[in-house]
């Protein structure tokens, strides 16, 4: 089923709310832990016509492996490697600006999220999505919910703001039915009874000695519950499960120039078809903050397994 927003009367359908910026914060954050995707026609504050031009005139070529992102904790960039310092000063300003609009636009209408965040990263996507040739895990073209390789959640949630920035192009996604169907349906074979057992108190224990030792010697080891051991695999199974990937059950969006949107995409299975420059701001929320926490995923997947995700 296809969608255009252009045309949409209704404030709000199966998978998307429109919203504007006198909507009540409350009931803001119930309708994105619901699974919805809220809509605001036009981004909520202003990104300098010189700025933009500037991210437009990034093309795609070598330089570019992945997303270019800003680390707002840090103030730094990565994954942008211009030979001109001045360009890349530039990127970082502009990120670093987005970063900072974004959150304070977010701070009055998701209140109740803002005191308990987590600044995540932000992104810059240069890449038109159509045809990118990606390794299966990482295509964004395949329909999958969100985790974090490198950096475990322990239950919190993933929401994203992202905003197209393109003149004349949208950025079409798909999304479908939201998490508890899909666990119901997947989280058995994805093998989440196996990834339950990772919570015993004696598995517990052989992996802090594991993660004590790693800083020992001064490697990095961030604590993976169950949870995010799950999520990971539960990402690549869906990915690579043909039924699911070839399930008829898809809403198509086609998100315009200029406009922005907000997802918990740890929950609301999406790919993106196509589109090139697009600007994403991500944060992590606890679950003490959430409205309804009976419908984030990982005590959705509590429910199924009967056993803790989380320590
Ligand atoms: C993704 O999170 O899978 C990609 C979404 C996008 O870049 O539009
Ligand atoms: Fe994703």
């Amino acid at each position: 089923m296809a969608s255009t927003l252009a045309d949409r009367s209704t404030r709000s359908t199966e998978h998307l709310t429109t919203i504007d910026g006198r909507a009540d914060a409350r009931w803001c954050c119930s309708q994105l832990e619901a699974g919805q995707i809220l809509y605001l026609e036009q981004l909520p504050f202003a990104l300098p016509e010189v700025d933009r031009q500037f991210l437009l005139s990034q093309r795609q070529d070598a330089r570019y492996h992945k997303n270019i992102s800003y680390r707002p904790q840090e103030d730094k960039l990565r994954g942008f490697a211009a030979e001109q310092p001045a360009e890349v000063e530039r990127l970082h300003r502009i990120l670093r600006d987005y970063s900072r609009r974004t959150t304070e636009y977010l701070s009055g209408l998701l209140a109740p999220y803002a005191a308990q965040w987590t600044l995540d990263f932000a992104t810059f996507r240069p890449i038109e999505e159509k045809g990118r040739d990606l390794p299966l895990h990482k295509r964004n073209d395949l329909m999958h919910v969100d985790s974090f390789p490198s950096r475990p959640t322990r239950g919190a949630r993933i929401l994203r703001f992202f905003t197209n920035i393109n003149p004349t192009e949208p950025r079409v996604w798909l999304t479908a039915d939201r998490f508890e169907p899909l666990a119901e349906r997947y989280a058995r074979q994805a093998g989440l009874p196996r990834y339950a057992k990772l919570g015993s108190p004696m598995r517990r224990r052989l992996d802090g000695a594991v993660r004590a030792m790693k800083r020992a010697v001064g490697l990095r080891a961030p604590h993976y519950a169950p949870y995010d051991r799950f999520m990971l695999r539960f990402h690549d199974f869906l990915k690579e499960s043909g039924e699911f990937q070839a399930s008829p059950a898809r809403t198509q969006i086609d998100f315009p120039p200029g406009s922005a949107w907000m997802v918990f995409t740890d929950s609301v299975p999406h790919a993106v078809l196509s589109g090139q420059f697009a600007l994403e701001q991500t944060y992590l929320i606890p679950l003490d903050a959430m409205q309804c926490p009976h419908l984030a995923p990982v005590r959705v997947l509590e429910k199924a397994c009967g056993r803790p995700l989380i320590d």
